[in-house]
């Protein structure tokens, strides 16, 4: 395999290459529960490429989401994204699950669908081959296509629309305090609408697009939200890695 491309942290004034265990403890895990976000975007905004946010990403991305589920108890994505991405089982590479073992956190992360409609096939590969069971948040009017509580445990909250910071507050009971979100746009909107996020990892891609595409965010958001830079890495090739936190 060959050598990552390197990442420096551009906000300390530090030159230095960040390493794995360096990079790790810049996506720490927080001792009170914690919604990140991670999207990656173009120059110009796009949240997608040719439709698919695959065409934004690239090696660092990749290995920086790498690090984002290792360190985390649940992964949250919403139904459109997980049928349009085609999202498999996740599954994580020795090294991680070895990280995991280390620091007293399960093997592998729980997957958390939130979906309305509840349009989600339960005999698809992300459910049937999870490592461990899934999770579907939903609300009490959604029904279940047959044998979907076969393969996942659904978690009702809210009478026609799904209660996220009830769903969110019963994850942690669960302890899945530390929760990484991959979107996609709707499902940022709603959490942001409901004052749930903590914290957006956002990576910005040095290309031009075109402005056919949405952006990170979509559906009503209400007022504006402050956040506070916490870092920004660069890699050679010009991406650059923002994080930020709830202000
Ligand atoms: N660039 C990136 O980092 C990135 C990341 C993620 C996605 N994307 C792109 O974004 C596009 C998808 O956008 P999207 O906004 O449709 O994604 P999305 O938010 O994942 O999907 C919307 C669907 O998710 C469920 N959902 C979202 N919010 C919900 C809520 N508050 N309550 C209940 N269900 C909720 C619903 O599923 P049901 O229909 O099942 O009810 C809804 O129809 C794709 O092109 C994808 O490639 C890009």
């Amino acid at each position: 395999m060959s050598a990552p491309m390197p990442l420096r942290r551009l906000d300390d004034g530090g030159t230095a290459v960040l390493d794995n265990a360096a990079l790790t403890a810049l996506y720490p895990r927080t001792p009170a529960p914690h919604l990140r976000m991670n999207f990656v975007t173009s120059l110009d905004g796009a949240v997608t490429l040719d439709g698919y946010s695959e065409g934004l990403s690239g090696e660092p991305d990749k290995r920086v989401f790498g690090i984002m589920r290792k360190v985390c108890d649940a992964l949250v994505v919403g139904a459109g994204t997980l049928r349009h991405e085609g999202y498999r089982a996740v599954r994580l590479d020795e090294e991680r699950r070895a990280w995991r073992r280390e620091n007293g956190v399960a093997e592998y992360p729980v997957l958390v669908v939130v979906s309305r409609t509840l349009t989600l096939d339960p005999g698809a590969p992300v459910f049937t081959e999870a490592p461990v069971r899934p999770v579907i948040l939903t609300h009490h009017a959604a029904e279940a296509p047959a044998g979907l509580d076969k393969v996942a445990d659904v978690l009702r909250h809210g009478t026609e629309q799904v209660d996220l910071a009830a769903g969110l507050a019963e994850l942690h009971v669960r302890g899945l305090t530390q929760l990484l979100c991959e979107g996609g746009p709707h499902l940022f909107g709603s959490l942001t609408a409901a004052d749930l996020v903590d914290e957006l990892c956002l990576t910005i891609s040095p290309l031009l697009t075109s402005p056919d595409a949405g952006r990170i965010i979509a559906g009503p958001v209400g007022p504006p939200r402050p956040m506070r830079l916490a870092h920004v890495l660069a890699a050679d090739d010009g991406t650059l890695l923002l994080r930020h936190t709830r202000s």
